[in-house]
């Protein structure tokens, strides 16, 4: 199989290491890809908002399947277009990735379905939306309705936060983003992540895995992309997975398909365990970065094999098979991210890092400069380990970051707390 993947991440990064370990692979290309996906893939400069481009590139290399990594070309239709084409995609259509690209859309799938939820309501202008604010109370979330980089959502502990957050959306913080807002109802319990494969009939539930979204160790300060994640991730028992499953995953999946939208790739729900059980925040409708990495540690099957059983609507008869060893990724980043930071220092000692057993280093934002290796993104490393256990593997992480050069980079030290 010929395989394109596009994205230039350390998701990607992950997934093409992967995707290269199958016997099934002919060759990977990667687009735009970054130089740790260059040691697996052959890196293509294509643009991937440009449909017809890929399309056709597609068509040179008589590629098989082109996996999307990130959410934007699926909400963009690349999925879409490329099925028009004649070529096999990993990813949601544009209609099916409105899961992530509205949160409106979620919310009213969840009503229809009786998937469960935080009650809400939708409002395209400010002063319906702060009565509506006014006469629920605080705490409330108050959410733009599109992709927001992360940050669209204001978890108003007050009513004066909440009435600023609702300013901020109409007043075009967000862009186009926040021209709808979602209000609702503020969600108490411990957060989770679930990752499933879908083929628009089907899921296959992968192992549980679980991010840090502040940027301070503690889980203080901004949010984040997410500086590190573990796999597995206690919070998610198996009682858990399978009221997910069975309360929030398979409705989901029928109502998508009752709507002539089936739901094809990879669906991460972002839960809160309630008194009540597992509720729904957040679709996204692409592997969660840096989760995908520790996930991809420990898958034992092949990824091509599944990814294409979710294109070609066979993953009825496919499941995953796990190793028993745990996973955990440091995310190490340029100083000042979340926040502005600067591109280009230099970064060294990744060749003696990746020595350290078990230890494995994605790239996520990295550039060559002079045959050189530099920062060029705000998460730019994802150095990851497997271990007997999470104590092992994050021991093992933290090794190998100490050996890497890079005065201008940071990580948070504690990595995988909640689950020691
Ligand atoms: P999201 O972008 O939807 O994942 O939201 C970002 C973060 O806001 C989540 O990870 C939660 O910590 C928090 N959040 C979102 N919705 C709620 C809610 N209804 N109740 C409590 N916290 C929430
Ligand atoms: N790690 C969170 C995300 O990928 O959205």
């Amino acid at each position: 199989m010929n395989v394109l993947l596009i994205g230039a991440g350390g998701r990607e990064h992950a997934l093409a290491w992967k995707i290269a370990a199958s016997p099934l692979l002919g060759t990977l290309y990667a687009a735009p890809g970054n130089p740790g996906i260059a040691e697996d893939a052959t890196l293509v400069a294509l643009d991937p908002a440009d449909h017809a481009a890929v399309i056709a590139f597609a068509r040179e290399k008589a590629i098989d399947l082109v996996v999307i990594g990130p959410e934007a070309p699926l909400v963009a239709g690349l999925a879409d277009d490329l099925q028009a084409a004649g070529i096999s995609a990993f990813g949601p259509s544009a209609a099916a990735a409105q899961l992530e690209g509205s949160k409106g859309f979620t919310k009213d799938l969840c009503a229809e379905f009786a998937i469960p939820t935080g009650a809400y309501e939708r409002f395209n202008n400010a002063p319906k939306a702060k009565a509506y604010v006014r006469r629920m109370g605080a705490p409330i979330v108050v959410k733009a309705d599109g992709l927001a980089a992360g940050k669209g959502v204001t978890v108003a502990m007050s009513l004066a936060e909440a009435m600023a957050a609702i300013d901020d959306c109409f007043e075009g913080s967000f862009g186009a983003a926040g021209a709808e807002v979602v209000i609702e109802a503020y969600l108490d319990g411990e957060e989770a992540s679930f990752f499933c494969l879908c083929d628009g009939e089907h899921a296959l539930a992968l192992t549980t895995a679980q991010d840090h979204k502040r940027v301070g160790d503690g889980d203080t300060g901004p949010n984040t992309g997410g500086m590190g994640a573990y796999s597995p991730a206690p919070v998610m028992t198996e009682e858990l997975v399978a009221r997910t499953m069975r309360e929030i995953i398979a409705p989901t999946l029928a109502g998508m398909k009752a709507r002539g939208t089936p739901f094809k790739g990879v669906l991460y729900a972002g839960l809160m365990i309630t008194q009540r059980g597992p509720e729904l925040i957040e679709y996204n409708v692409r592997f969660g970065d840096p989760e995908c990495q520790v996930l991809m540690m420990r898958l034992k099957d092949d990824i091509l094999l599944l990814l294409k059983a979710c294109a070609d609507g066979t993953l009825g008869s496919m499941s995953a098979r796990w190793h028993d060893e745990a996973a955990m990724t440091v995310v190490m980043a340029a100083k000042g991210y979340p926040g502005s930071y600067d591109k280009g220092s230099r970064i060294a000692g990744l060749e003696e890092a990746a020595r350290v057993d078990g230890v494995k280093i994605f790239h996520a934002g990295t550039a060559l400069k002079d045959g050189a290796l530099v920062a060029a993104g705000g998460r730019v490393l994802n150095v990851t380990a497997l271990g007997p256990d999470i104590a092992a593997a994050r021991q093992r992480a933290y090794e190998a970051v100490a050996k890497i050069d890079w005065p201008d980079g940071f990580c948070r030290t504690d990595i995988g707390w909640r689950a020691l």
